[in-house]
């Protein structure tokens, strides 16, 4: 099979080379699938550029231990693990391949799957695993968001964000958006009530928010803290740099056990409840999908290059 591979750290077209790999072997909890389509996430771009020095700890201190990048991947079961019960052979299916995805075929754990309903295109199902997971646990698990809550999402026009303005929305929540000005009459389009362009105005001049889920990371955790309503919760999904994240965890910290607030950190785990979920959702036609851009699988540098400039609205997809 087909597969970009990279052997050391670096820009996407200086490192990804398209390579022939041996055809993966599902384990027993595993479902093989031949890949229709696969979508970006920042994650492959920081093991890509290995530009989170923490990374290199785990992928690799000088050259990547594991030469394929992960994905999310949606396509069609080709075999089966003998432990497998939930999916057989042509079923369509998606989820998320930590660690080798970009390539023809992937493996998925049973647990870590969904069936792609019909309505649902193999482009607009691989959007789903890691960006809508992520955006229902910060609003539903960690931000325990409840009907009528004023709820803030800091870079609401981004693959997560997208998601996330959307099942803010689904759950009764008067959402306010943070984005640029030219993504505003997106986010509006998805059911932001307000909407604050970052670059004319910060938000902790407005009237509290019982939730703000942060996908960039980018303010003091003081601003955070000014924003919140006595009781309110605030989830930082990504961060900007490592001194905000560290801010965030010290100061959050003591500010979570000294005042009624919550201050958390969050790592999403990718679960076939949570898809089920989430495409149930996209096929009742209750959330949609947003794409802004549809590559082949041979420009798959190309397209690393464009999640590289951090400008995308909505996710990035690969077909096939
Ligand atoms: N903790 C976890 O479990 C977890 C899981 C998945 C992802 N993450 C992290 O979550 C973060 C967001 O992921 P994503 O997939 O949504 O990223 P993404 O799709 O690459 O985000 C792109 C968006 O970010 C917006 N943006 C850039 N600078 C901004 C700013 N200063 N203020 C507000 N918006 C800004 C851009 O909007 P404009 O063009 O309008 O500026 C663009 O729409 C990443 O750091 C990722 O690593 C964490």
């Amino acid at each position: 099979m087909k597969a970009f591979a990279y052997r050391k750290y670096g820009t996407p077209t200086d490192v990804l080379s398209l390579e022939e790999y041996p055809k993966p072997v599902p384990k027993e909890n595993e479902v093989l699938i031949k890949v229709n389509a696969w979508s970006l996430n920042p994650a492959e771009w920081h093991r890509l550029r290995a530009s989170i020095w923490m990374l290199r700890l785990s992928n690799g201190l000088w050259a990547p231990k594991q030469p394929i990048l992960g994905a999310d991947v949606a396509g069609v079961v080709v075999a089966v693990g003998g432990k497998v019960c939930s999916f057989k052979v042509g079923d369509r299916v998606m989820g998320r391949n930590f660690s080798v995805g970009l390539a023809e075929y992937a493996c998925l754990a049973e647990g870590k799957t969904a069936l792609i309903p019909e309505a649902i295109s193999f482009e607009e199902a691989a959007t789903i695993p890691l960006a809508a997971t992520t955006a229902l646990i910060a609003l539903r698990d960690k931000g325990q968001i409840q009907t009528g809550q004023r709820v803030l999402i800091n870079g609401a026009s981004g693959g997560i964000g997208t998601f996330a303005v959307q099942l803010a929305k689904h759950f009764g929540a008067a959402v306010t958006a943070v984005c640029s000005g030219k993504n505003e009459a997106l986010v509006r389009l998805l059911g932001s009530e307000e909407v604050i362009d970052y670059e004319r105005e910060d938000f902790s001049g407005r009237e509290p928010f019982d939730l703000i889920v942060d996908l960039i990371g980018n303010r003091p955790t003081q601003e955070l803290n000014q924003a919140l309503s006595p009781t309110g919760r605030c989830v930082m999904v990504g961060y900007s740099n490592f001194k905000n994240l560290l801010n965030f965890l010290l100061k959050g910290a003591w500010l979570s056990k000294t005042t009624a607030k919550h201050f958390l950190t969050m790592d999403a785990e990718t679960v076939t409840a949570d898809l089920d979920f989430v495409l149930n959702l996209v096929s009742e036609e209750a959330i949609q999908v947003v794409i802004d851009r549809v590559y082949d699988f041979s420009d798959i540098p190309k397209a690393f290059e464009y999640l590289g400039t951090r400008r995308a609205k909505g996710k990035i997809v690969i077909k096939s």
